[in-house]
């Protein structure tokens, strides 16, 4: 007689949610738990306004403004490769010099808008 093992199915999942893994999911469960949030307008700086709107445009067109305003980068180099990372995927249509003012826009607002400064 065959005998039937009850598998022990949990056991095999721990080790999944271990590091890099467990970054991403927190990463991802953060923004949409945001998701459908936006900033009011008003709250962004007169001189920043027409940039946060080509972003709040363009950035939205394949995930929500969470996406963006929810994630964990606070420096240039690393907004840029993002943004150039956006640019090109198909359909995206954003051009270099949109990008430029897109990033501006992120680093203001990671730097200086969000948290006020608490890191
Ligand atoms: C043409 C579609 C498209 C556009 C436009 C777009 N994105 Fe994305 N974005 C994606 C895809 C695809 C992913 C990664 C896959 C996913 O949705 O999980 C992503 C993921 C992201 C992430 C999370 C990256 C990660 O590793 O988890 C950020 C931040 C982001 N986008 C920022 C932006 C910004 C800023 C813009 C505007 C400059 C933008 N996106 C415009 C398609 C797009």
């Amino acid at each position: 007689m065959i005998r039937r093992f009850s598998i022990p199915r949990r056991r095999g999942l721990v080790p999944l949610v271990r590091g890099p893994l467990a970054a991403l999911v927190f990463s991802l469960g953060c923004a949409a738990a945001q998701r459908g949030e936006g900033l009011d307008p008003n709250a962004v700086p007169p001189a920043m306004r027409a940039d946060y709107e080509l972003f709040a445009d363009r950035c939205t067109r394949c995930h929500s403004i969470s996406r963006p305003l929810s994630a964990r980068v606070r420096d240039r180099v690393h907004w840029v490769n993002y943004v150039e990372r956006m640019r090109r995927q198909p359909g995206a249509m954003i051009t270099a010099e949109e990008g430029e003012r897109i990033v501006g826009f992120l680093v203001w607002y990671h730097d200086e808008a969000r948290d006020g400064g608490a890191r």
